[in-house]
C-alpha cells in the first residue's frame, strides 16, 4: 500500500492547490472507536475519537449557476454534475458527494455551482471512516462556501441519511458524530439514544493506539451490516411480547434477555446477547479510564473482539488472527477489531516501547500466514473537522 500521507504531501499536490485559490479549506477526519461497536444503531453507548488522518477539501464557487465538479487528487479522478440532475453513476464515491448535496437541498438550502479538490491521507477501506470524512467534510465545505448556517449536528444527521439514502449502508450515527465533533485528546462517550455525550480526557501514556490495517475487506460488509440490522431488531419485536415498552436493546438487561432464552432463534438470541453485553463494556470502559485502570480497559476491549467475532459473527479469519497473535505480548493490554468488521483493522492499545518491534513481528507473521501485507500506523485523539 502507498504511503498516503507522504502523498498528500507531495509538491505535485501542492502546487495544484496553490493555483486552485480555494475559498474554504475544511481538513475532515477519520476515526477510530476504542470500544462500543454495533451499538449505535441499537440506541446504545459508543466511545470513538477523530484521529489525525484526513480528507482536505479545498473548495470554491465558480460562477455557475448548477454545475459543479470534484477532483480526487489522490485517485486523480474528477466528477462533474449539475445540481439539477444529480442522477447516480456507477462510482460509488459519488454516491457520497450527492447524497450530501441532496440531503442539503432537502432542509432547504439553496446552493450555486462549486468545485472542489480533494486530498487524503486516511486509508478506504480500513475501517476508519473515510466514508464519515467524506460526508462530513464536503457537508462542512459547502455550508462554509454558501453561508448556509447549518449547526454541527445538522450536518451529522444530513450526513448519516446520505449514507442511508445514497449508498444504501443503515449506518448508526456514531461515525459522523465522531467525525464532527471530537476534541484533541479526548474520546466521546456517546449515547446514541438522546445523543447526550460525554468528553472523556484520554491520556494513557506511555501507551499507544496501534492500528494494524489486514488490508482485506471482504464484500459482505454492506449486506451482513444491514442484515445485524434487522437481525436486532428481530431480537426487540419478540421482546416486546413480554416487555411491551422497550424499543430498543439499549433497555434490555442480561436477565431481561436470559429469561426468555429458550424463545429465541438462536442467531437473533447471539446477536442481542452481543450487544446487550458490549453497552455494559461500553459503560465499564469509561470507569476504567477514568480510574487509569488501563489493564481492565484492555481487557474489556478483547472481551468486545471475543463477541464480535463468536455472538455478533461480523470479524473475519485475518481480523481473528491478529487478536490473537497480540494476547502473547505482554506489552499489548487489548486488542480488538473495529469498526463495521469483515476486515479493515485492529486497534491495539501497546505500550509505546514495544510498537516498533511488533509492528515487525506481526507484519512477519501476517505475511506468513496470508499472503499479504499488513499496514501500521499509530492514531491520536484529534479534533473533529474544522475549517484551516
Ligand atoms: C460502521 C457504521 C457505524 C457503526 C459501526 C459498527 O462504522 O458506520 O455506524 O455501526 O460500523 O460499530
Amino acid at each position: 500500500m502507498q504511503n498516503q500521507y507522504s502523498l498528500a504531501q507531495s509538491p505535485e499536490y501542492l502546487a495544484q492547490i496553490g493555483q486552485f485559490k480555494a475559498d474554504v479549506v475544511i481538513n475532515s477526519p477519520g476515526r477510530v472507536n476504542l470500544i462500543g461497536e454495533h451499538t449505535d444503531y441499537n440506541n446504545g453507548f459508543v466511545m470513538p475519537t477523530a484521529i489525525d488522518k484526513t480528507i482536505q477539501f479545498h473548495l470554491r464557487k465558480n460562477g455557475s449557476k448548477s454545475l459543479c465538479s470534484i477532483s480526487s487528487l489522490n485517485y486523480n479522478t474528477t466528477y462533474n454534475f449539475d445540481l439539477n440532475n444529480t442522477n447516480l453513476n456507477d462510482a460509488e464515491w459519488t454516491h457520497y458527494i450527492i447524497g450530501v448535496v441532496e440531503e442539503i437541498k432537502k432542509l432547504g438550502k439553496s446552493l450555486e455551482g462549486f468545485d472542489c479538490l480533494m486530498l487524503s491521507n486516511l486509508p478506504m477501506g480500513a475501517g476508519i471512516s473515510s466514508s464519515a470524512a467524506l460526508e462530513c467534510g464536503l457537508a462542512m465545505g459547502i455550508n462554509e462556501l454558501f453561508d448556509l448556517k447549518l449547526t454541527k449536528l445538522e450536518i451529522v444527521k444530513l450526513s448519516q441519511l446520505a449514507e442511508h439514502n445514497y449508498v444504501g449502508t443503515k449506518c448508526g450515527i456514531m461515525d459522523q458524530f465522531a467525525s464532527v465533533m471530537s476534541v484533541e485528546n479526548h474520546v466521546i462517550k456517546l449515547d446514541c439514544e438522546s445523543l447526550e455525550y460525554e468528553m472523556l480526557p484520554f491520556a494513557i501514556e506511555p501507551y499507544k493506539l496501534l492500528l494494524l490495517n489486514t488490508n482485506v475487506s471482504h464484500s459482505l460488509s454492506t449486506s451482513e451490516y444491514n442484515v445485524r440490522r434487522e437481525e436486532c431488531e428481530k431480537g426487540v419485536a419478540l421482546l416486546k411480547k413480554w416487555y411491551p415498552e422497550i424499543d430498543s436493546l439499549r433497555h434490555v438487561s442480561l436477565e431481561q434477555l436470559r429469561e426468555y432464552k429458550s424463545e429465541f432463534d438462536s442467531t437473533i438470541y447471539a446477536r442481542c446477547e452481543y450487544v446487550v453485553e458490549e453497552n455494559l463494556r461500553v459503560t465499564q470502559a469509561a470507569t476504567a479510564l477514568e480510574n487509569n485502570d488501563l489493564c481492565t480497559f484492555g481487557k474489556l476491549m478483547y472481551a468486545s473482539h471475543d463477541g464480535l467475532q463468536n455472538k455478533y459473527e461480523v470479524s473475519c479469519k485475518e481480523l481473528d488472527f491478529l487478536t490473537e497473535f497480540s494476547k502473547d505480548n505482554e506489552a499489548i493490554l487489548g486488542c480488538r477489531m473495529m469498526g463495521g468488521g469483515f476486515g479493515g483493522c485492529t486497534i491495539n492499545l501497546i505500550h509505546q516501547d514495544a510498537v516498533e518491534e511488533y509492528v515487525a513481528s506481526a507484519k512477519e507473521a501476517y505475511y506468513k500466514k496470508y499472503n499479504l501485507n499488513l499496514t501500521a500506523f499509530t492514531a491520536m485523539p484529534s479534533n473533529g473537522g474544522e475549517r484551516v
